[in-house]
């Protein structure tokens, strides 16, 4: 069996592709003083990686992220030269699998052979990924939720060939890292944080299309309500606590009937038809007034720190 390099002597990442999750690593391994190597092949992408770092060093030092001393950041023009001195490397290209087949073959044989390739890919199957790479024991799905600098879970997956000892360094490294891992015992499209989420927006869509709600009222019945619960606890941990002290089994008991009729009468799977997104996108602008993108992202941004922060210190 393959034996992989302790967390401790991780020096460098290389991250691939610096758009939306791949700037947002980089910052998060920065703050935790690992050196990185990343590599772009758009425009501009040196300005805005380096822009984003500074945007979110004060929140990582507000969360406690950031170590004593921050890690280096290369900006290089190769994928091969990004991998080839690294420990660890994450995977950011756009979420199409030509593109991440095509990128993986450029790296074999640049790729060091201790090192593990961790791809954020949202939904596609690693499995669909793998063929013909040398380090395809090595390859694993590493899935973080939008902004990985601040949220910490990452969800690892293994493919058809992935070895499970890499998988478990994955998901040891993160955890080292300060990261909340988990592991996703199948290979399903949207992983299985994306298809909890999946279940609420289709009920959120199917609320507004059936009229039960405006948007607004729809978005306040998730963060006025149950939203606050989820993000203290899970969904089964929440059941555990519905009837009263007496835990999980009288929940089942008590509200299991019902809770089948409701789904039972929830098997709608909504269609995008011009309408229905014209409904969803003119509610959104009701809710919204004058407020741009920008103030929107700030706050949920601003509000999340607070929350981590909260929820560090109440442990
Ligand atoms: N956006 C999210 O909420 C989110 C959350 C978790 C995971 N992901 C996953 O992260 C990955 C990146 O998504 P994103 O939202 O950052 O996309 P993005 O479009 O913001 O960024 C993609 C980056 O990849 C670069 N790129 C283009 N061609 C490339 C290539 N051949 N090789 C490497 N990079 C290339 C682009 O220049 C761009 O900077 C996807 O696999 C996506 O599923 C996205």
């Amino acid at each position: 069996m393959a034996v992989y390099k302790p967390f401790a002597e991780v020096k460098r990442i290389a991250v691939l592709g610096t758009g939306t999750i791949g700037a947002s690593w980089t910052a998060y391994f920065l703050a935790r003083g690992y050196d990185v190597t990343a590599w772009d092949p758009g425009d501009g992408w040196k300005e805005r990686l380096q822009a984003f770092v500074d945007n979110a060093r004060p929140q990582l030092k507000a969360i406690g992220t950031a170590v004593g001393s921050e890690g280096a950041l290369t900006m290089v023009d190769d994928a091969s030269a990004a991998v080839a001195g690294a420990d660890f490397v994450q995977e950011n290209a756009p979420e199409r699998a030509p593109i991440k087949i095509e990128l993986y073959k450029s790296i074999d044989g640049s790729v060091p052979e201790h090192c593990i390739v961790a791809t954020s890919t949202s939904g596609l199957i690693l499995s669909d990924l793998q063929d013909g790479l040398s380090y395809a024991p090595r390859l694993v799905v590493g899935h973080p939720f939008n902004p990985p600098h601040l949220i910490p879970l990452v969800e690892i997956v293994l493919g058809k060939l992935t070895d499970r000892a890499a998988a478990d360094w994955a998901h040891g490294f993160y955890n080292h890292m300060g990261k909340h891992a988990i592991y996703v015992n199948k290979e399903v499209p949207g992983h299985l944080a994306n298809r909890l989420q999946a279940a609420l927006w289709r009920e959120a869509v199917n609320a507004v299309e059936d009229g039960l709600a405006s948007v607004e009222d729809v978005n306040a019945a998730v963060s006025q309500g149950p939203g606050l619960r989820w993000a203290l606890m899970g969904p089964h941990m929440v059941m555990n606590l519905t009837a009263g002290r007496e835990g999980l089994a009288t929940t089942l008991e008590r509200f299991g009937p019902p809770m089948e009729s409701w789904w039972a009468d929830m098997q709608k799977t909504p269609t995008f038809t011009p309408e229905l997104k014209r409904k969803l996108i003119d509610g959104i602008a009701d809710e919204m007034g004058d407020r741009t993108m920008e103030t929107l992202e700030r706050k949920r941004d601003d509000r999340l720190v607070k929350l981590l922060q909260m929820l560090k210190a109440t442990e």
